[in-house]
């Protein structure tokens, strides 16, 4: 018997290979393609609940990583879930854990059982598994849980990459087999296999004999360090080949071109902590390409971050005041940055929908790169 999944996708259009969706998740409906804003420690850095669902956040990030160390997914769980205890309503997906241990943890070893690492906080040792992963995220109660997978560096060789998809496909049985609360929370596949076609297909074909269990396909593994072409020829080959029924995310990419790129192959959702992280050092996005406020040349500026923007900041700040901000350290300063980065890349991908929508995708993503590149600020 096939039970029906807490999360599912309809498909309303599409444009060449790009998709215009809906997801309809426990908290909520989301219009794809969508970009998530990253809410590492149960906050979108600088941005209130309030704020994000202003500027058109359908749905947020959290990391099991984080949130297990400090303040403790018990904590958390004491609260009502995350949902209650940040006061966001609308839907949230919950990462495994196993990428920021590689990216953030000490001392990481891998074994059949799962990852040591040392908490990049206060040293102490800890070991996360498939099980407890899956426990942390339940305690959580996130709409979206994803699988415990590894994510090996972007250049890692095929006799790397064979045997750790081999493990993350043992990895996803321990994980369908552990979720307590599959009719809550949607379970996520992460397809990996580095830049090589056929490891994709591997690891796509074995997590597809769990697929009844799972409610979208991540692709995981990219934008880790491999060239940008070979992100983009893997997106190419690989998206299509996920089920046409189901949501499909591409994991740790913010950047617009590459946004639009993926879009193009037909991916549905993405996240990134880019925008977020940039815009507290003072860079934005533009229409014209990315622009440095801290530069002198900004000084007397009285025009907004990015004159094509409507975003609350646009509306009411010029570029000469921000960068006093910045100059002087005022936290104003790093709250504007955020605010507009995320409306961007949210409008970007709520004007990529209506793109699809119009079925001329491929006439708006050539007209982005073009004044994108431009870079005339
Ligand atoms: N974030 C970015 N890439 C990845 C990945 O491959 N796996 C997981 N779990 N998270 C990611
Ligand atoms: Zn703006």
């Amino acid at each position: 018997m096939e039970r029906k999944l807490p999360v599912t996708y309809e498909l309303q259009k599409k444009s060449g290979k790009a998709r215009a969706g809906k997801i309809t998740a426990p908290h909520g409906e989301i219009e794809t393609p969508v970009f998530m804003p990253v809410g590492t420690q149960a906050t979108v850095k600088t941005m209130t609940p309030e704020e994000l669902e202003s500027i058109g956040s359908q749905i947020i990030l959290g990391n099991t990583y984080h949130l297990y160390l400090r303040p403790g997914d018990d904590l958390v769980a004491k609260f009502g879930g995350l949902h209650k205890f940040m006061n966001w309503n609308k839907p949230i997906l919950t990462d495994s854990g196993g990428f920021q241990v590689f990216s953030l943890g000490s001392l990481r070893k891998i074994t059949e059982k799962g990852v040591e690492f040392r908490s990049h906080i206060d040293g102490s040792k800890h070991t996360l598994t498939p099980e407890k992963s899956i426990h942390i995220q339940n305690n959580l109660g996130s709409d979206i849980v994803m699988l415990f997978d590894e994510c090996p560096p972007g250049l890692s060789s095929r006799e790397y990459i064979i045997p750790s998809i081999e493990r993350t496909t043992r990895w996803a049985r321990r994980c369908v087999e552990a979720h307590q609360r599959p009719d809550e929370q949607g379970l996520f596949a992460i397809v990996q296999g580095g830049i090589y076609e056929d490891l994709r297909d591997k690891s796509l074909n074995e997590l597809s004999e769990m697929d009844s269990a799972f409610s979208g396909y991540a692709i995981g593994g990219l934008a880790v360090g491999e060239p940008r072409e070979d992100m983009y020829r893997i997106l190419d080959y690989i998206v299509e080949k996920c089920p046409e029924n189901k949501p499909r995310y591409l994991m740790g990419v913010g950047e617009p071109l590459d946004m639009l790129e993926a879009v193009e192959s037909g991916i549905d959702m993405m996240d990134c902590v880019q925008p977020t992280r940039i815009g507290r050092h003072g860079t934005v996005f533009t229409k014209y390409g990315r622009l440095v406020i801290k530069n002198a040349s900004y000084a007397e500026d009285d025009r907004p971050l990015d004159e094509d923007c409507d975003c609350y900041v646009c509306r009411n700040f010029k570029r000469g005041y921000i960068r006093h901000l910045f100059k002087a350290e005022e936290v104003l300063g790093q709250r504007l940055a955020t605010y507009h980065n995320l409306y961007f890349l949210l409008k970007l991908m709520k004007d990529a929908r209506k793109a699809i929508l119009e079925d001329r995708f491929k006439e708006f993503k050539d007209e982005f790169i073009k004044n994108y590149n431009m870079g005339k600020n």
